[in-house]
């Protein structure tokens, strides 16, 4: 992880030409650029060296400071991340609905070892065993539909005990803030009102859910 300081000195030294080869660069110039003293910015100058960001070279005339390939992919990480940022492509939606309770069957799949495993490998929590049944308002049904595009990822199904488990696919999404996933199993045909979340913590207590309530569950996606 580069410094934002540092980010920005190389930024700068970036734009007076130093990804196409060595330019003539002092302490004072440098600082110049940056608004800050000679001193802290031929701090800034080896901090990049040392980090293998930039080559300082001195010539008789003075240093030279070329950015290297190191330094180059870290502006171009950096660009991607403004890019994603700007990029229009990126959507958000929301589904409103209502919390309702449904029979049970939630807690027993997500109290089975492989399941919660492989659910809380791609989700990053995990599960509560249960899931909280959501039913969508006529409009959430039609934004549900847009969303077969948005970024599920799938969980294989798996065999134990001679019995079948079917796999499934996961969105992740937030709840008042909280890091939540919708879940669908595959194959199954389910009702396009109804839908199921997993979070890491048992919503109903974390959020003062009771049935009935209305919830908005959004999805960011690019
Ligand atoms: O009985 P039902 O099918 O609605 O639920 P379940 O999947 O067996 O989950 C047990 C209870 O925990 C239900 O009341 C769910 O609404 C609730 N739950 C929760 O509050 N937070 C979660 N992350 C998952 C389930």
């Amino acid at each position: 992880m580069v410094e934002a300081e540092d980010l920005q000195s190389l930024k700068t030294i970036a734009l007076l030409g130093g990804c196409r080869g060595p330019i003539w660069l002092s302490s004072q110039s440098l600082g110049n650029e940056l608004g800050i003293s000679p001193q802290t910015a031929s701090r800034r100058l080896i901090a990049l060296e040392r980090q293998q960001l930039v080559i300082r070279s001195m010539k008789p005339d003075g240093q030279y400071v070329a950015v290297t390939r190191e330094g180059e992919q870290v502006l171009k990480r950096e660009y991607a991340d403004y890019v994603r940022i700007c990029n229009p492509e990126r959507r958000r939606y929301t589904l409103a609905g209502t919390v309702i309770s449904g029979l049970g069957e939630g807690r027993y799949y997500m109290s089975i070892p492989h399941y919660k495993e492989q659910f809380g490998g791609c989700l990053g929590f995990e599960p509560f065993p249960g899931t909280l049944n959501i039913r969508l308002d006529a409009a959430s049904i039609q934004v549900r539909k847009q969303l077969d595009h948005a970024g599920w990822i799938d969980v294989p199904g798996f065999t134990a005990d001679e019995r079948t488990f079917g796999g499934a696919r996961v969105l992740p999404c937030l709840i008042r803030g909280q890091k939540c996933a919708i879940v669908e199993p595959s194959r199954t045909h389910y009702p396009e009102d109804i839908i199921e979340v997993i979070a890491g913590s048992e919503l109903r207590k974390a959020l003062n859910l009771n049935d009935n309530d209305t919830i908005e569950v959004e999805i960011t996606h690019d």
